[in-house]
């Protein structure tokens, strides 16, 4: 069996990772989650005061990029990898709806992209991965074998990352993540550098209605076409 790389961009919360996660699980495949390491980069700036509601000191976090690591490493008790930064797993940190508020202007410059890209061709040079962003299918890997393009609208997006959200405990209105949902959206296909389209070989997949389970094995019957 052939091994492919499987791109899946999309706008946030639409299940991305879910699905991603379900795939390299069935096929054995590395799974990349792209989002991640721009957060990482945005709690970087924010634990070193570059961002705050205030301010956006884009030169000194520019500056500091040589001295940031980023790593995914395995948990088997998970059974997904998390996310390091400079050698310290900020998996938790990294979700909150304080760098889900940062994270979109920080992965609006161009030198934080290309760092990332460059290092997300890197995890992905021997295909057998399922990598999920939102310039995947357009900029990471433009010749992968299968892309995917994630559409919901935006209410049921801000619902699931409500739930989501407020059953980790975090004090959070859905007002204001339907609010953070919106400008992420807006942001990420407004920006000049790699702005979320879909790819135009890229398969969209609108999961309003869909299931996890019925959205898996669509996706699932398009891979085993391929391999
Ligand atoms: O996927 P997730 O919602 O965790 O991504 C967080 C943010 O990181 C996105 O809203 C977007 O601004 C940025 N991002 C990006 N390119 C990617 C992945 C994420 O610009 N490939």
């Amino acid at each position: 069996m052939k091994k492919i790389t499987i791109a899946i961009d999309g706008f946030s919360s639409t299940g991305k990772s879910t699905l991603a996660k379900q795939l390299a699980k069935h096929l054995g495949y590395v799974y990349v989650d792209t989002g991640a390491m721009y957060r990482a980069i945005a709690l970087f700036a924010m634990q070193n005061g570059y961002i705050n509601s205030e301010l956006f000191d884009k030169e000194k976090l520019i500056a500091s990029l040589p001295s940031i690591k980023l790593q995914f490493k395995f948990n088997s008790d998970l059974g997904f990898a998390e996310m390091y930064l400079n050698d310290t797993n900020v998996e938790k940190e990294i979700r909150t709806i304080e760098v889900s508020s940062f994270v979109s202007k920080v992965a609006e410059i161009s030198e934080v992209r290309a760092k990332l890209v460059e290092q997300q061709k890197e995890m992905g040079k021997d295909k057998g991965v399922v990598m999920d962003g939102r310039d995947i299918g357009t900029v990471v890997f433009p010749d992968a074998e299968l892309k995917i393009f994630m559409t919901a609208s935006a209410a049921t997006r801000a619902q699931r990352r409500y739930d989501e959200l407020t059953e980790k405990g975090d004090d959070v209105s859905f007002e204001e993540v339907l609010h953070n949902v919106e400008e992420r959206d807006y942001i990420d296909t407004h920006r000049d550098n790699s702005p979320l389209v879909r790819a135009e070989d890229a398969i969209e997949i609108d999961n309003s209605y869909l299931s996890r389970e019925e959205q898996f094995d669509v996706v699932l019957g398009l891979v085993n076409e391929i391999i």
